[in-house]
């Protein structure tokens, strides 16, 4: 966008009244952002979707600094997710159109958001629909319910395992399960919680914020597992799992 000072505006020639007509609707957008970024709902505090992406782009940057703490990081997302207007239009229009394919049988992804720091896409299960066990390389996830019922189990990889599981398999330690409904909140970093697997209890819609998002590279490094039926013997949460090909 052009800038246009004071003394510019004080003295203005035809060609700079054109230019500033030319400008108004990209300063229309600049202002309709400042507003978003302030925009909360009156009624709940609620944040608009524009106010909410603004919010998540401004943390989602903190990746590339070198103190960049993906605990306090997915924290920080989920309070600003807690905060979104569920109703919002931009919102309920994304879930509205993948409600349409409910029927075909299996879990349903619609980016809302791909940018080069974070990608957010809504999923929809239909009841009973099951995402594997998987891994998310490198990266961080927040998982917002926003309808729905969803059990979800996060697991850490066992670096070294005292006894090592056989060749093609991992062991991986459950670390958390927990049933979501409207508003609850699941996240993973790098480190902890990475790998999830998730298994709807009603038709559920959820909304994902992947930080940094899902790329050629990070999409071939993730792992898909088969956990075995039974835990270790001697310890409930440690389970052995079949790399899938
Ligand atoms: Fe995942």
């Amino acid at each position: 966008m052009d800038d246009y000072d004071r003394r510019e505006f004080l003295s203005l020639s035809l060609p700079g009244f054109l230019g500033v007509l030319a400008a108004l609707p990209a300063l229309c957008t600049v202002a309709t952002r400042a507003n978003a970024a302030e925009g909360r709902l009156a009624a709940d505090g609620a944040m608009h979707w524009e106010a909410f992406l603004e919010a998540v782009a401004a943390e989602a940057k903190k990746q590339h600094l070198d103190a960049w703490n993906q605990d306090q990081y997915v924290r920080d997302i989920a309070g600003i997710a807690s905060r979104l207007h569920l109703e919002d239009p931009v919102l309920l229009k994304g879930m509205e159109q993948i409600k349409t394919r409910l029927k075909k049988g299996k879990v349903d992804f619609e980016y809302l958001e791909k940018r080069v720091d974070f990608g957010l896409c809504l999923v929809q299960f239909d009841v009973g629909e099951i995402i594997a066990p998987h891994d998310h390389p490198g990266m961080t996830g927040m998982i917002l319910c926003a309808s729905g019922e969803i059990e979800t189990s996060n697991y850490d990889l066992v670096e070294k395992p005292d006894t090592p599981p056989p060749a093609g398999h991992e062991l991986l330690r459950r670390v958390e399960t927990k049933v979501l409904k409207k508003n609850d909140i699941s996240t993973l970093t790098a480190k902890a919680r990475n790998i999830h697997t998730l298994h709807a209890r009603k038709v559920t819609q959820l909304v994902d914020i992947f930080t940094p998002p899902y790329n050629d590279e990070r999409s071939e490094k993730s792992r898909w597992y088969e956990l075995s039926p039974e835990p270790k013997p001697g310890d409930p949460a440690l389970i052995e799992a079949r790399i899938k090909e």
